[in-house]
């Protein structure tokens, strides 16, 4: 409408004025994702905030995105706009749990997942986002153990796609893993030629289902190369904004309306202009755990 508009409109002129930039998750709020200079998934905006040159970075995502982009780029001033947006996986694994862990299992990897705190990245010795997943594993030496943190669904896909064995943490997304089989069944039925594309956040039962295994930017790029028209779509129901953009004229159908992660939705854009005009609330890491969790963050960008 128009008063979100002018709001919008708002926020692109301090954009300019503070020289900041604004990265946006596919999670993201329409009207969000539309103010953003960059919208992709944890590794496309983990890549972005460590080239920027802007002075500022308005994460439009949740507490550990904006932490990773702090400590890649902890030159610039990172803001997250509503403090309180976390992430219940995240949250799952504390530093102090995770090194309980590794003093059972001396002399394992440690891979965690992208999602997780600064102090957990701190402990870990090489990060991953889903898109990368696969390959961070591929790239330890097979006799070498692997404790995967914390998300047990993308660990049990990397374990069956690696054919590596994985030390498992317990944690899942709750958004993701509300998606059961049998709503898979269920599209499947109201749309029978749609190929079915999930996250690997999702349930194992699920995995098994689909057709294609992908991160949010993997999804998408999947729908715009794919020859087919159809797909049943098993993430988060923001990315729809950006599949309905690049690809308009594929038919995608969300694979259940609970895939909605309250959380990312925390952002708005009002929130966001405030963070602009005030430039708060700003994120900060403790230097001696963003040196660690930097060289885990490292490691992963390496391997491309
Ligand atoms: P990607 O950003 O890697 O697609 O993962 C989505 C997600 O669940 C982020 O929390």
């Amino acid at each position: 409408d128009e008063k979100t508009q002018k709001i919008m409109d708002e926020v692109v002129r301090l954009k300019k004025e503070k020289n900041a930039i604004i990265l946006a998750h596919l999670y993201q709020r329409p009207e969000v994702q539309e103010v953003a200079d960059y919208v992709g998934d944890s590794l496309g905006l983990a890549r972005t905030a460590a080239n920027t040159d802007a002075e500022v970075i308005v994460f439009a995502g949740v507490h550990f995105m904006a932490e990773s982009a702090k400590i890649l780029s902890p030159d610039k001033i990172v803001l997250l706009p509503e403090i309180e947006a976390g992430c219940p996986l995240a949250d799952t694994i504390t530093a102090e749990s995770l090194r309980k862990k590794k003093a059972e299992h001396p002399g394992a990897i440690v891979v965690t997942y992208v999602n997780s705190s600064a102090e957990v990245k701190a402990e870990s010795d090489i990060i991953c986002t889903s898109a990368n997943a696969v390959k961070v594993v591929e790239s330890i030496p097979p006799e070498r153990e692997i404790i995967f943190t914390p998300d047990r669904n993308l660990g049990d896909y990397v374990a069956k796609k690696t054919g590596r064995k994985l030390i498992l943490w317990d944690g899942y997304c709750n958004t993701h893993q509300r998606l059961t089989p049998d709503d898979i069944r269920q599209a499947k039925a109201e749309h029978p030629n749609a190929k079915v594309l999930v996250h690997p956040e999702c349930r194992p039962e699920v995995v098994a289902l689909a057709d294609g295994v992908f991160s949010t930017t993997g999804i998408i790029n999947y729908v715009i190369n794919d020859p087919g028209d159809e797909f049943i779509i098993g993430t988060e129901a923001g990315i729809m904004h950006q599949l309905t953009k690049k690809a308009p004229h594929k038919k995608c159908y969300l694979a259940s309306k609970k895939l909605i992660c309250p959380n990312m939705k925390l952002t708005t854009i009002e929130k966001v202009k405030l963070a602009l005009e005030t430039l708060e609330p700003q994120i900060e890491v403790e230097p001696e755990i963003a040196k660690k969790a930097l060289q885990a963050l490292e490691r992963m960008l390496a391997i491309g």
